[in-house]
């Protein structure tokens, strides 16, 4: 049984060969082609945190493959306490084919993916974003033809998104830059399990914003506040202010960098309107790509 969890669960050459059959796949849409190697294929979301384009891209995913997606909060299923979770795992995968959890806790992700008899895929947890990163690295490449050698600068919190990031950009030859204040960054022996699965992979803390953002092709940025965290929020104002991506911080960047951000985006706090608006902003692309990642993933995992 495969599942994404988190990119863990794959080898680097699988997490390409993702990101290359959803080039393709998006290429054929591009042209109008839809095929339907999924017909009657059913998907089912469950979440816990809120969502726009982790919901609605696989929801569409789905569709433009020829199945159906049905949704339902944490309450709905009763993830916690109507039945025993095991007992929700087994029953909703004897219906679908595939299921997309969204949850705080990621050990209860892990915990229904054991028990479950179709694939299980991670859309974010609070230790990781496997389909976000997967949707990055498919946007870089698509601005900078070449994805090898580059080099990918993350400014803010060592979280989720950050994590998954830099695993995907060990896999695919990207040098990752993690720039981020003391006490939120990444922890060094995850750095290692990295290097473990791709010896030789770059990955570098640079807490100066201005140093990390040097040899950057692209910027990323995301919430200084995850969902969950918001009772922290105006601590980390203070904290992470001279991470925010602005004209002042890109000047110090090689021109032609370009900016990237998972969204939502709290602008006017990790990111400036003039930069996320601005000539340099991909993030737009990055969020459709959600979508022909998600087809791209959902073909793999059930084709
Ligand atoms: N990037 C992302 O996962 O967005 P949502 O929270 O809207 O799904
Ligand atoms: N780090 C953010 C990502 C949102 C897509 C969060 O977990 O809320």
């Amino acid at each position: 049984m495969k599942h994404l969890l988190s990119l863990f669960d794959i080898t680097p050459a699988q997490t390409a060969e993702i990101i290359e059959l959803s080039a393709s796949l998006k290429s054929e849409w591009k042209q109008r082609q839809l095929k339907p190697t999924l017909l009657g294929r059913v998907l089912l979301q469950i979440y816990e945190k809120p969502s726009l384009r982790t919901r609605v891209s696989f929801e569409t995913a789905i569709v433009h493959l020829g199945g159906a997606g049905l949704f339902m909060t944490e309450k709905e299923a009763g993830l916690h306490g109507r039945e025993s979770l095991a007992d929700v795992a087994r029953v909703t995968s004897r219906f679908a084919d595939v299921v997309v959890l969204r949850t705080f806790s990621h050990q209860l992700i892990e915990d229904f993916a054991a028990v479950s008899s179709c694939p299980v895929i991670n859309g974010l947890s609070d230790d990781f974003h496997p389909c976000q990163a997967l949707t990055d690295l498919l946007t870089l490449q698509e601005a900078t033809g070449d994805l090898s050698g580059k080099t990918m600068v993350y400014l803010g919190d060592g979280n989720n998104v950050a994590k998954s990031l830099a695993i995907c950009c060990a896999d695919m030859g990207v040098n990752f830059v993690l720039s981020a204040p003391d006490g939120y960054q990444i922890e060094p022996s995850f750095f290692d399990k990295i290097r473990q699965r791709v010896p030789g992979a770059s990955l570098v803390t640079e807490p100066d914003p201005i140093k990390a953002v040097k040899q950057a092709d692209a910027v990323y940025a995301d919430v200084w506040a995850s969902m969950g965290q918001e009772a922290e929020t105006e601590k980390r104002k203070k904290i992470f202010a001279p991470y925010q991506i602005n004209a002042k911080l890109l000047a110090a960047a090689p021109q032609g960098v370009k900016f990237m951000h998972c969204l939502p985006a709290k602008r006017g706090l990790e990111v400036t309107d003039e930069i996320i608006d601005g000539p340099q902003s991909i993030v737009f692309d990055q969020a459709e790509n959600r979508m022909h990642i998600a087809r791209g993933l959902f073909s793999w995992l059930l084709e």
